[in-house]
């Protein structure tokens, strides 16, 4: 049977597309819902345009996290996983207790290293010969929570930012189908 999941995701969601094109998932799982918290995001209709139900709201729309929390958690019933693709907001311990250890997320950083916004950008001002992408459990923290993978790439001094961000990119979307795949073959 197929495994149920969501998608959050706030921006571009070239994750996302990964994720929904990966011929392997196909039969593995079905994306219930992408949740947004941006009505402006490309992942819309990245969305739409495979037919894959979208919730979009605004957090200005509502007294507390809580509250649109809530909702979310209203189209959200019984799913077995959410997945986290460039979302861009903190899931409160009120959420994480309805999702114990099904909540994953991607970040482009070897954790715990860099965690927050401009990841790619400020291991790069850092210096760091390598640098790389996270995949871990998500818990109250940002960017926390256990590790699931990781995967790095050398950076050599000719490396530009743009060089070093595509093909961090590209480590991200073959990294986070696979390991969605292993998570639901209980391989991992
Ligand atoms: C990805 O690089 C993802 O790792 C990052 O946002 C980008 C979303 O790109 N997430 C974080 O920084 C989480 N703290 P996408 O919308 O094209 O998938």
């Amino acid at each position: 049977m197929k495994k149920r999941v969501a998608i959050f995701a706030s921006g571009e969601g070239s994750n996302f597309e990964k994720i929904a094109d990966n011929k392997d998932l196909k039969d593995k799982i079905k994306i219930e819902i992408l949740v947004c918290d941006n009505k402006d995001a490309p992942v819309i209709q990245k969305a739409e345009i495979r037919n894959i139900p979208t919730y979009v709201f605004s957090s200005k729309d509502f007294d507390s996290k809580e509250d649109y929390e809530r909702e979310i958690l209203k189209k959200v019933h019984n799913l077995d996983y959410i997945f986290l693709a460039g979302y861009m907001r903190i899931i409160s311990p009120y959420f994480l207790e309805n999702y114990k250890n099904t909540i994953i997320n991607i970040h482009p950083s070897l954790l715990p290293k860099y965690k927050g916004k401009n990841a790619i950008e400020k291991a790069y001002n850092a210096n760091e010969k390598e640098i790389g992408v996270s995949i871990h459990y998500v818990n109250e923290e940002v960017d926390g929570g256990d590790i699931i993978a990781q995967k790095s790439i050398e950076v050599s001094q000719s490396d530009t930012l743009e060089y070093v961000t595509e093909k961090i990119h590209k480590i991200e979307h073959e990294l986070y189908p696979y390991v969605i795949l292993k998570l639901i073959k209980e391989e991992l």
